[in-house]
This record gives C-alpha cells, sequence and structure tokens, in this order.
C-alpha cells in the first residue's frame, strides 16, 4: 500500500484464515528513493507527464514494490511458495470518480510485482467497483466491517492518511456499513510544513499545537464545495493540494505566523473529520483512529475535544496498530478476489452491486 502521502510503501506480510479470521505477521515502510519520490511527486501535482516518463514510473514503482516484498520475506526467512497472494494497491496518480468517463488511475507495474517475487499479484482494486457505477473509493470499509464491527457497539473508524476517510460500523448486523472520504488528512499538514520548516511532517503535531488556529482563516478553508456534498464520495490530492491551499491562504500569508497557519490547517482536519462523524454517526458511536494521522497527538486531542464524551482510541486497542491497516485491508481484498468473493460495499462506494475486486496477475 502507498497512499496519497507518498510516505512510503507499506509492506504487511498477513495470514487469513480458511473462515477469514486476519492477523498481522509483520509489516514494514519502505521508503520511496529520493528520484522516485521527486518523479511521483511531480507527476501527482502537476497531473501532466510525458508518455514515456509516465511508463517509466510504472516500471520502477512496481519494481520498487516487488523488491521491498522480497526483502520483507527474506527477512522472514520465508519465500515464494510460503506466500498465498500479494495485493497491490499501487500508487494513485489521479482520481476522478464522478462525470461521463468516471476513473481512477494507479501505477506500479503489477506484472513485473508478480515476475520478481515470483507470487500470484493482485491490483487494480478500484476498476471494477467504478465500472459498477461507483467511486471506486473508500475500499477499506469491508475491511473494517470485518474486522472491528461487533454487536456491543456502534463504532466509527477514522484513516487518517494523506486523505481521511471514515467508515460507520452499526453494531446491529440490520442496518448498512457506510463510509466516505471525509477530506484532507496529513496533505495540506504535510504540505505547509515542507514549504516552511523543510520537514516531512508535524512530528506528533507540535509544531501546529504551538500556534493559534486563526478563525478567519479556517472559515475560508471550511468553505468548500466538497465538505457539503451528499454521500457517497470519495476524494484525493486533485482537489486537496497546494494549490487549493495557496487560493485559500492568498492574502493571509504576509499576516499571519506559519505556526498559526499550521494550527488552523490542522483544524480543519480535526473539524471536517468531527464534523462529519456528528453528522453521520450514533451519538454514542467509540471512535478509533488509524493512519500516520493518528501519531499527530495534536490533531487527536483536538478531535477529541470536538466529539465530546465519545470515546476516541486507536484501532491498537481493536487489535491492530494503526500503522497497518490500510496495507493488511489490500491483503484482505487480496484475499477475497482469489476466493471469488466481492470486496466493495455498495452502501459505501454507490455502486450498483457488489463485484469481485482486481484483477489476477498469476505467478
Ligand atoms: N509521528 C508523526 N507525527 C505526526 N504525523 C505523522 C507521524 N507519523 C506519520 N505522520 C503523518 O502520517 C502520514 C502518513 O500516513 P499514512 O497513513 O501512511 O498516509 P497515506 O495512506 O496517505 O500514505 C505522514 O505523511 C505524516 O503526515
Ligand atoms: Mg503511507
Amino acid at each position: 500500500m502507498s497512499g496519497t502521502s507518498l510516505d512510503g510503501i507499506d509492506v504487511a506480510l498477513t495470514s487469513l484464515s480458511e473462515s477469514g479470521e486476519f492477523q498481522l505477521v509483520t509489516a514494514q515502510t519502505f521508503p520511496f528513493p529520493e528520484t522516485l519520490y521527486r518523479k511521483l511527486q511531480q507527476l501527482i501535482v502537476n497531473q501532466v507527464s510525458k508518455l514515456q516518463d509516465l511508463g517509466e514510473i510504472d516500471i520502477a514503482l512496481g519494481q520498487l514494490i516487488g523488491l521491498s516484498i522480497n526483502k520483507l520475506l527474506a527477512a522472514q526467512q520465508l519465500d515464494a511458495k510460503d506466500i498465498t497472494a500479494i495485493g497491490s494497491h499501487g500508487q494513485t496518480i489521479f482520481h476522478s470518480p464522478v462525470g461521463e468517463f468516471p476513473f481512477s488511475l494507479q501505477i506500479g507495474n503489477a506484472s513485473l510485482i508478480a515476475e520478481i517475487t515470483g507470487i500470484t499479484t493482485i491490483a487494480d482494486f478500484r476498476q471494477r467497483d467504478i465500472a459498477a457505477g461507483g467511486q471506486g473509493a473508500p475500499l477499506v470499509p469491508a475491511f473494517h466491517q470485518s474486522l472491528f464491527s461487533t454487536p456491543d457497539e456502534d463504532r466509527v473508524i477514522v484513516n487518517i492518511g494523506g486523505i481521511s476517510n471514515i467508515t460507520l460500523l452499526p453494531a446491529s448486523s440490520e442496518e448498512a456499513v457506510t463510509g466516505f472520504d471525509t477530506g484532507p488528512g496529513n496533505v495540506l499538514l504535510d504540505y505547509w510544513t515542507k514549504l516552511q520548516l523543510n520537514k516531512p511532517y508535524d512530528h506528533s503535531g507540535e509544531w501546529a499545537a504551538s500556534g493559534i488556529c486563526n478563525n478567519e482563516i479556517l472559515e475560508q478553508l471550511l468553505d468548500e464545495a466538497y465538505f457539503k456534498q451528499a454521500v457517497p464520495k470519495s476524494t484525493g490530492r486533485e482537489l486537496f493540494n497546494q494549490q487549493w491551499c495557496e487560493t485559500k491562504l492568498a492574502g493571509y500569508k504576509q499576516e499571519i505566523a506559519p505556526a498559526d497557519i499550521q494550527a488552523t490547517l490542522t483544524e480543519l482536519t480535526a473539524q471536517t473529520i468531527a464534523n462529519d462523524i456528528i453528522t453521520y454517526a450514533k451519538s454514542n458511536s467509540s471512535v478509533f483512529i488509524c493512519g500516520g494521522g493518528a501519531h499527530n497527538n495534536h490533531l487527536i486531542s483536538r478531535l477529541q475535544a470536538l466529539l465530546g464524551d465519545k470515546k476516541v482510541a486507536t484501532t491498537s486497542e481493536l487489535g491492530l496498530h494503526p500503522d497497518w491497516v490500510e496495507a493488511g485491508a489490500f491483503a484482505w481484498l487480496a484475499y477475497r478476489t482469489i476466493n471469488k468473493k466481492t470486496g466493495n460495499l455498495p452502501s459505501v462506494t454507490g455502486a450498483n452491486h457488489p463485484v469481485v475486486l482486481g484483477a489476477i496477475y498469476p505467478a
């Protein structure tokens, strides 16, 4: 798995029993080499590429994913025959789920992953859901349901990656699981931290905590049609990016201290997530956070404050460390695919029906 943050490739080794019981064995993040990081970043930010460059980045990424998997397996003293399948999400370079020709484009050549690892590889998970009329996203809610839902309480799972998405897991099995992208997670926080401090992210949210939220800017930031859009909905860096941020901050950057802007951007992430939880989740729901945002203490404490007496914890409390939920989800989705089981939730993506996701590249 490699999400919108471009912080690296998460490789999770998981075990799934015949009945689908999930266990994380081990996991590791492999950072992108500088050159590939820059090429991916440029591709995603500029949204243009020469076809030759695009083809080469697809191969370079496929190679890196394959080699990263081999490294993790070697460290575990495992080889290809020990592994049933790889689920590779790839890197989203464009997500455009509405309009006349909806699509979502992931790269990271899966033929090459199968070739390098000698392991059957499943990729292109989002395509079939879109073909069936869905957004192709988010796809993790089915995994959240399988692993985290309980008849004992209503739960909300919040995945704070570059973009944030929430999954609402009702205690009652009669009620549908729902979920959607709430908007920015870390993407704007990372952008501003890189620009101002030349660091990849605001460690623990300490910089944001040192600033004061500016309510006038916050209002500007919250004035975005996506936040009011009806569900199902999904988004990405095509909308919430440097340009979006620059436009919203125009006129303020000279007057306002950078730390105050970081505090304000963090408040935007916290408020948009909290507002959606308050609007869509049952009032007594417990909230469990995963994704890299779980490490941002300031963000989490703002979320807790905005959610009042709701319980806020990380998915560690449910038995899976927040760093590996998304990678685990794509292992689980691969398991669904090779067993010809459906992987999307139409109540989440808006698809016309449940479908078996992905394309299989045999070993
Ligand atoms: N210790 C930390 N403190 C604050 N933020 C963190 C920390 N560790 C990770 N993050 C944030 O999490 C992001 C990565 O989260 P991740 O779930 O991998 O997102 P994605 O799915 O988009 O790759 C980083 O870019 C960073 O913003
Ligand atoms: Mg990541």
